[in-house]
């Protein structure tokens, strides 16, 4: 059984339909990537498993049970965690707050210790633990967001574009962090721009356009296809 499925899921937002017939799996211990333009609904799928989006149709399961209709807190309960595109770190707080802000759900004398463990991927941030989170660099502030959403310890981790905006090397840096943080056990989706990281380090990906799925094969395959981005990102 795959860790998280989706049948025939149709969603939006309201009366709004985004996504169309979403057929897609995700094993443990994969790392997924989720490519397509801007506005074809990658944001929306994962606002659609975390419980941010209206399903029309279809039905989404992990670890067998359904998520239709539970609300994002049991989502997160059940170990789904989640880094979003936006709004994703509270500037006012420093960055040890914006961690134990993660762990919201958690009532165990465990989370110091967690908060530690994290910072074992991310020792560039805990030089700044103490310091509002506002004044971190952009590739802080990504970092900050993936570590927050760790706090909660998700089966699987859903990833909104957590390179974005960050120059080359930044970039690099963080993919590195997220194949450690699959190292460590987690199974992650991730949603990327950057088309070369995503294949580099996912096992598979999904394209979406227009709300659909229009391709999907292991990222090895893909980053055969010399023609991929010209394909997919007109
Ligand atoms: N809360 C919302 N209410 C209504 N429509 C929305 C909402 N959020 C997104 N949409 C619409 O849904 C469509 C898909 O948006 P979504 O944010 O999922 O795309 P995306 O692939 O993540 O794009 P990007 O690469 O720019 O982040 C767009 O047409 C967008 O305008
Ligand atoms: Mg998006």
């Amino acid at each position: 059984m795959a860790l998280l499925e989706l049948n025939n899921v149709s969603s939006g937002y309201g009366k709004m339909v985004i996504l169309e017939k979403i057929d897609m799996y995700i094993d443990k211990g994969e790392i997924v990537s989720l490519l397509g333009p801007n506005g074809a609904g990658k944001t929306t799928l994962l606002n659609t498993i975390f419980g941010l989006a209206d399903i029309f149709e279809g039905d989404i399961k992990f670890n067998g049970v359904s998520l239709k209709g539970k609300s994002p807190d049991k989502i997160a309960a059940l170990g789904i965690g989640y880094s979003p595109q936006q709004q994703n770190i509270f500037p006012n707080f420093t960055v040890e707050e914006n961690l134990l802000l993660g762990a919201y759900l958690r009532r165990d004398k465990e989370i110091k210790k967690d908060i530690e463990e994290i910072f074992e991927i991310f020792p560039e941030i805990e030089r700044r633990r103490r310091n509002l989170a506002k004044t971190l660099s952009g590739g802080e502030r990504q970092m900050l967001a993936v570590a927050r959403a760790l706090m909660l310890k998700p089966k699987l981790l859903l990833c909104d574009e957590p390179t974005a905006g960050l120059a080359p090397k930044a970039a690099s840096l963080l993919a590195k962090k997220i194949k450690e943080i699959r190292e460590r056990g987690t199974t992650i989706i991730m949603v990327e721009q950057n088309a070369k990281i995503a294949l580099s380090i996912s096992d598979r990906t999904y394209v979406l356009a227009g709300g659909r799925i229009v391709a999907h094969d292991s990222s090895a395959n893909f980053l055969i296809k010399k023609d991929f981005e010209s394909l997919y990102f007109k």
